[in-house]
Order: C-alpha cells, then structure tokens, then sequence
C-alpha cells in the first residue's frame, strides 16, 4: 500500500467539484419526516415555548400548513395529536372523530401526495399521562395492545398512509398488524419505534403534546440508555411481528445504535431526532454561540452516515430551504 509522500489523502480535499465527486453520505430533502402537533378547536396557533418555530395548529389551519411542506418537497409528515379530553384509558386516542382522525382527513383531502405517517401512543390521550393502561400502579402490557390496534385502525381508517406505535409495548406491532390485515388494511405499513430509550432529549415534546407522565416516569416500558444488544432485540421483534420500517430514537446521542441496526438488518430504517436535539439547538443558536444551519446539516449527515435511511426532524422544513 502506498503512504505519504506518493499517497496524499488531501488531493481529493482540494476543491468542492472534487470534494463532492467523493462524498460518501448525501442527506436529501426526499430523506425527511416533519412532525405536526394537531390540537381540537379552530383558529388555534399555539407557540411551543421550548421548540421556537413549531406551533400547535388546529384542523383549519393545517391545510395552508402542509402546502407548505408538500411545496418544500418533504414527502411524509408524522402526526401528534393533543385532544381536549383526557381519560384513564385514552379514549380519544381512537374516536372515530378524535383530532387526529380528522386532521387525517383535512390534510388528505388538500395533499393527497404527502404521506401521512401517525404515531400511534396513548400518552396524549390518557388523564396519567402513561402510554397504556395502568392498573395498580403499573402500565398493564397487554391491556394496552387492545386499544393500540383499535388506535391505528381508527387512523388507516381516516386515510393514514403508515401507522407508528411509539408505545413500547411487547406484542404491539403484532397486535395491529392482525387489526388491520382483518379490516382490508393489509396494505398500510407499520413503522415500528423499535428501539426507543428511555430520554431526557424528549422534554420539549413533552410540553408540546401535553404528555408527560402524571406519576413515576416510562423506565418499565422505554428502553434503558446503557443498553445496544437490547435494541437489537427489541428491532428483531418487531420485524418478527410485522414492521415493514423500524426506528432507532433519539438519534445523535444514538448513532451507534443506528449502525448496530444497520448492520444487522435489511429493514429500512428510521431515526427520530427528538424534541431535546432541536431545542439544543435552537437555543444555542440564539445566543449566537453556533452557526445553525451548518450543525443542523452536519447532524443530519452523521445521522444518515450511522444508517438512518429516513430522519424525522422538527428542522425538515428549514432543512428542505437550506438543502
Ligand atoms: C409518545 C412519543 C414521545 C415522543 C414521540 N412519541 C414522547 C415520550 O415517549 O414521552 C418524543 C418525541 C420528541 O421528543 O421529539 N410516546
């Protein structure tokens, strides 16, 4: 093998024509997902105090929203919805006319193209703020798979185009699966939150939909951040049971997780950079301490460069601009 002086790893540096000939990793605008936080009512654009630039809309003004996006060129959205009323099983989780049953229907009938991904949890819609049902103290596994399939039901049946269970529960991906094969929805694809952690970085999003657990925390249900042989397991169940696509979150503090999955399955594979990334962000960008569009493109390449092959970003609709 050649080495210094024949060998000059800086030759192919010397200028960007060259620099881009060579590049390994390229993040593209058709790469990402934008999230939208959906609340009941109308004329409703709530600021998110810890996520400057993301807002609670409600129904009326989703569509002016997602022309948007659509227009930017993102081609999927995920959907949170933040419900009026809350009870102890999240019964407005899968109401035929629940919020995001109908934002489901209001953006699909203004971009019929953009994707239409819905996260499938509980924690929005239940009074303890728990991802399921909770008996005794203690989020009741299989009491919840039940309403998690009814929930993704609910969603297809407004017109979703891929349905992802965040819950954490064992056997969800299973248990919706069958719920839609056995109503005509055999079609409509599970993207799995396979490997979700246990997370601070999940703080904003927690004042954004309102969720954040009324007692005790999610450590029985999320995964424990020590853990990455773990998160292949969890990633090979859900395969298992049915997930078409599967998702590693959070995602910086995560990459080695990301090539772990890469590495070892052909599934596509989803990263979600969570809430607590974006806010880092924004709030040293404010400051002025870090240029904001150069991190936030290089965090999107190394997240791509660990493997992600889609990224959910609350940065997609400046990213789609910046790109
Ligand atoms: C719901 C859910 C959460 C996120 C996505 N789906 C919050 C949680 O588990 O508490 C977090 C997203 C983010 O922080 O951006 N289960």
């Amino acid at each position: 093998m050649n080495s210094f002086p024949q060998l000059r790893l800086r030759r192919l540096r010397r200028n960007e024509a060259l620099r881009a000939l060579v590049r390994e990793t390229k993040v593209e605008v058709g790469d990402l997902v934008y999230p939208l936080f959906v609340v009941e009512g109308s004329k409703i654009k709530q600021k998110i105090s810890s996520m400057p630039g993301l807002y609670r809309l409600s129904n009326d003004l989703l569509p002016k929203e997602v022309e948007e996006i659509a227009r930017l060129g993102i081609p999927a959205i995920i959907l949170f919805g933040i419900p009026q009323k809350k009870d102890e099983v999240g019964s407005s989780a899968y109401h035929p006319k629940g919020v995001i049953q109908q934002a489901i229907r209001a953006i699909k009938k203004t971009t019929p193209e953009l994707l239409v991904i819905t996260d499938v949890c509980l924690c929005e819609y239940t009074s303890h703020g728990h991802c399921g049902v909770v008996v005794d103290g203690y989020v009741d596994n299989d009491k919840t798979l039940g309403l998690l399939a009814k929930t993704a039901l609910s969603h297809a049946e407004a017109g979703a185009d891929i349905v992802a269970p965040s819950d954490m529960m064992d056997g969800r991906v299973k248990a919706i699966r069958q719920a839609l094969d056995g109503n005509g929805f055999q079609d409509i694809p599970i993207l799995a939150y396979a490997a979700k952690y246990v997370s601070y970085f999940y703080g904003p999003f927690r004042e954004a939909a309102e969720s954040a657990p009324q007692f005790g925390d999610r450590r029985s249900y999320q995964m424990d951040p020590h853990n990455w042989r773990e998160a292949l397991r969890e990633v090979e169940q859900d395969i298992v049971e049915g997930a078409d696509i599967v998702m590693v979150k959070p995602a910086l503090p995560y990459l080695d997780v990301i090539r772990k999955v890469r590495d070892t399955f052909n599934h596509p594979l989803a990263a979600y950079s969570v809430s607590g990334e974006y806010a880092m962000v924004k709030a040293a960008a404010k400051q002025g301490w870090l240029d904001e569009k150069g991190l936030v493109l290089e965090m999107l390449t190394a997240i791509k460069r660990a493997g992600a092959d889609i990224i959910i970003t609350y940065y997609a609709k400046e990213a789609a601009s910046w790109l």
